[in-house]
């Protein structure tokens, strides 16, 4: 049994409903998984946790979501090193913006400042292209599963 921690920004409810998601296929499977609503510094970067994963949607001008935006704040003041722990982002956006995935990628160059490695290569959720989601995003968390 692996240990994870789910995190969604979100603001129309594409990437949380995804976090549910990943947390229910998870716990289905026999793993302990939580998806934190209001995730702090403490949460997110605790050692005793397998797996990071994030799921982000991208709003504006590439901009976080607001939900997300205290912890991405507090992480990019205080820097705080995790190295050994890994992570895994589901990037969600639509590419005929210009700033695709952008927040996404945002979050990701913090967590590698952070020393967090990527268990898996991101999973990006196209809305111009993908409806439904789901069926993307269970077999990637079983990839995620391979490698741990
Ligand atoms: C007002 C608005 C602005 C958006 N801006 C961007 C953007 O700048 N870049 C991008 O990749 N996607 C953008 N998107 C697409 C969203 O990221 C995409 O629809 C995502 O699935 C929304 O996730 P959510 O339902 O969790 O908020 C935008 C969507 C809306 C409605």
């Amino acid at each position: 049994m692996a240990t994870f921690t789910v995190i969604y920004g979100s603001t129309y409810g594409s990437a949380k409903t995804a976090a549910l998601d990943i947390c229910d296929e998870l716990t289905a499977l026999g793993h302990d998984a939580k998806c934190l609503h209001s995730p702090t510094a403490e949460s997110v970067t605790d050692s005793a946790v397998d797996c990071l994963v994030v799921t982000c949607a991208t709003i504006g001008m590439g901009e976080i979501p607001s939900n997300l935006m205290p912890l991405f704040c507090e992480l990019k003041d205080t820097l705080p090193q995790c190295e050994g722990q890994r992570y895994a982002m589901v990037a969600f956006g639509d590419s005929s913006y210009e700033t695709f995935i952008e927040a996404p990628l945002q979050l990701e160059e913090l967590l590698h400042d952070m020393q967090m490695k990527p268990a898996i290569e991101r999973l990006v959720i196209d809305a111009a292209e993908v409806s439904d989601p789901e069926e993307l995003i269970i077999p990637w968390v079983n990839s995620l599963l391979d490698t741990l």
